[in-house]
Order: C-alpha cells, then structure tokens, then sequence
C-alpha cells in the first residue's frame, strides 16, 4: 500500500507536468476550445472535475487497448478499410484460426471497436470543454519484424508478455470473489513463468509448428486478459461517477468489454493442447489433464464460460454470478497495476509510467456526489 503522502506528492508531480502540456489535447478542464460556439454551449453543461479524469482515465486505457489490438489485426485479422494496417501473417493466421474459423473477424471487430471507445470518449470530453489525451508521444516501442505487419511505432509491446490467467479459474469459482480478498491460481501456469511472444516477433517465429501455434495460444488467452479487465474497470469506476450522462456512458461501454471477454475466453478454450519446443511453454489440456494442486476440473474446464455464482458482497448472501472483481477503491491503479505486470509497456520510460500513474490516481480520487 502506498502512503498518502506519496500518493499526493504524484498529484503535485503531475500538476507540474501537465502545465508542462506533455502528451495532453489542448485547452485546460472547463476551458472551451476558441471560436467553437458548439462547445462553449457545451461547457454550461460541464461534467465535473471528478467525471472528466473518470472518462479521461479510460481514454488512456483504450488508447493502449487500441495499439495492442491493432498489431494482432495487422497480423492475424481482417485488414481493410475499417481497421487499415498491415497485410497479414498467413502462419500466424492459420494457428489463430485453429482457435476458431472467425478468429480474424473477431480480432478485426474488437480493434475497431477500441478505436470507437477512445475516439468517442475523447470526443465526449473535448464537447465539455475538458481536457482530452494523446499518447502519440510514447509511440516509440518496436513493431513485430514478421511479414505482415507495419513497421512504426507502438505503444505497447507484444513480444515479452508474462499473463496471469487466474480470470480463467476466478470466473469458475463458486466460493471466491477477489473483492472479498480471495485469490486465485492460474489456469496456465507456464504463461506466468517467462515473458513470451503474443505475435511473431519475425518470420523465424513462424516455425516449428508447436512454436508458432504455443504464440497463437498466447495470443488467444491474452485477448480474454485483456477484455476481463476492461469488464471489471468500467463497472469499478462507475460507482465514481456523478453526471448520469456520463454513467450511461460508462454503463453503455463496459459491457461491450464483457461480449468480447465473453467471446474471447469461449475461444481460448479451444487452444490446442503443446508444449513449445523452442521455450518450454506448456497448454495443457484443461480438459483431460489431471487439475493442479489446489484446482478442481470445473475450475478450469472450458466450456464453463458463464460466470459461476459465486460470494458478493457479503459471504452471508446467497451466491450470485456477477462480474467479478468491481470494487471502486484504486480500481484504476489496479487495472495500471495488471497491464505492467503483463509486460504490455516493457521498454515505455519512466514519463510513461508516471503519466498513467496520475491519470488513474485521479481517476480513483474521483467521488460521486449529488
Ligand atoms: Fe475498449
Ligand atoms: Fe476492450
């Protein structure tokens, strides 16, 4: 746990900086933008200070959700005229679609369905004279060398992630809820003991086949990663917000997370059991495998891919299923907290991290009030 006092000298850190103007859209909060009557209307109708680092916060995050989804879309999904980018891996492709045939719709839906979020919140922020975000400045990280993908500059990085797959057995748990302080084991252990590529880093990661296949697997498991967080964020940070306008927002937004994760962790399941030759990666078969230590079969067999009732709020109700973790409390420090441990900002330099670190410190100060 931090100390307040740590927590407020980064507030004071990041009101040097964003007088400092780094990586923000122009105009300060409640400021609007000079010879657009549309928003000076809009500012009568300001959403608080609270409100706006809520949807400001969100914005950050799907502007990264973006980046990641569309190197997997240049890779292995649909490139066209509504995700463009890219010209496809077609061994790449193949092992994605052992996963499932639609796989490269799947991942071409959700791409463009990221760049809607970031593009609408901010949208939504600059009509109420807020301030927006732009993370162009940290597009610096190297882009995959395989054939198929665009050489320019990313802000997250695909090839050294280490995934907690503990959403896996926390969705099929019928006891646990991590807001009541449970924790839960990983469904793929391996995935969490090395930093391993979720793309072809290059063309010699398109061979042996168990190799290429143990990335498309990776790749499959992380999508669920990262969706189930976008599930439990807009829920967490909803309880924080004080306009209904922007509660529809947040209410409208998160469960589309969800129909992804849904989707996602659906075709996870059908990773093909392997080890990989190259690093030792296991899949194992979550179906037939003996369970290990401390795991039942339901709490990793894959087609229990609707939440399990499970404790909420209290252990005293009767068990509900639920999204699940949605406490508020530094829920936006957690979600920063889970995609650094992922890996996804390996090589993002310190301004990077204390960014994200005062949006979501913001976010998270943020309360609702009537
Ligand atoms: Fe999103
Ligand atoms: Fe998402």
């Amino acid at each position: 746990m931090e100390t307040r006092s740590k927590a407020s000298a980064r507030l004071s850190n990041r009101r040097t900086f964003l007088k400092a103007g780094l990586a923000m859209g122009a105009g300060a909060a409640g400021v609007a933008v000079a010879g657009v009557p549309a928003l000076a209307a809009a500012r009568s109708t300001g959403i608080s200070r609270g409100d706006a680092a809520i949807l400001r916060f969100l914005a950050a995050l799907e502007i990264i959700e973006t980046d990641l989804w569309q190197q997997y879309n240049e890779l292995g999904g649909v490139q066209d005229a509504e995700v463009p980018g890219g010209s496809g891996s077609d061994s790449y492709t193949k092992k994605l679609t052992n996963l499932d045939g639609d796989m490269p719709q799947y991942i071409h839906d959700n791409t463009e369905d990221e760049f809607t979020h970031f593009t609408f919140i901010n949208a939504y922020l600059k009509s109420k004279g807020a301030r927006t975000i732009n993370l162009d400045k940290f597009r610096t990280l190297p882009s995959s060398k395989a054939t198929g993908a665009q050489q320019i500059g990313r802000l997250t990085n695909l090839m050294q992630l280490t995934i907690d797959t503990g959403f896996w057995t926390r969705y099929r748990s019928r006891t646990k809820n991590p807001d009541l302080g449970d924790s839960f084991q990983p469904a793929i252990p391996g995935l969490m003991k090395g930093k391993f590529p979720a793309i072809p880093r290059s063309d010699a990661d398109l061979a042996p086949d168990d190799h290429i296949q143990a990335i498309a697997n990776t790749a499959g498991f992380h999508f669920a990663f990262i969706e189930q967080g976008g599930s439990s964020l807009y829920p967490s940070l909803a309880q924080r917000v004080t306009n209904v306008e922007v509660l529809r927002i947040l209410l409208a937004i998160g469960p589309t997370e969800t129909m992804h994760f849904q989707t996602w962790q659906d075709k996870a399941g059908n990773a093909k059991p392997l080890t990989d030759p190259t690093n030792g990666l296991v899949f194992p078969d979550l179906n037939n495998d003996p369970p290990p230590p401390g795991l039942t079969r339901e709490d990793i067999q894959t087609n229990l891919i609707m939440p399990e009732p499970t404790a909420f709020l209290n252990r005293t109700f009767p068990h509900v299923s639920v999204i699940r973790p949605t406490a508020t409390a530094n829920a936006a420090r957690g979600a920063v907290a889970g995609l650094k441990a992922d890996g996804l900002f390996i090589g993002q330099p310190e301004e990077f991290f204390e960014l994200l670190d005062d949006l979501a410190d913001e976010a998270d100060a943020a309360r609702r009030s009537l």
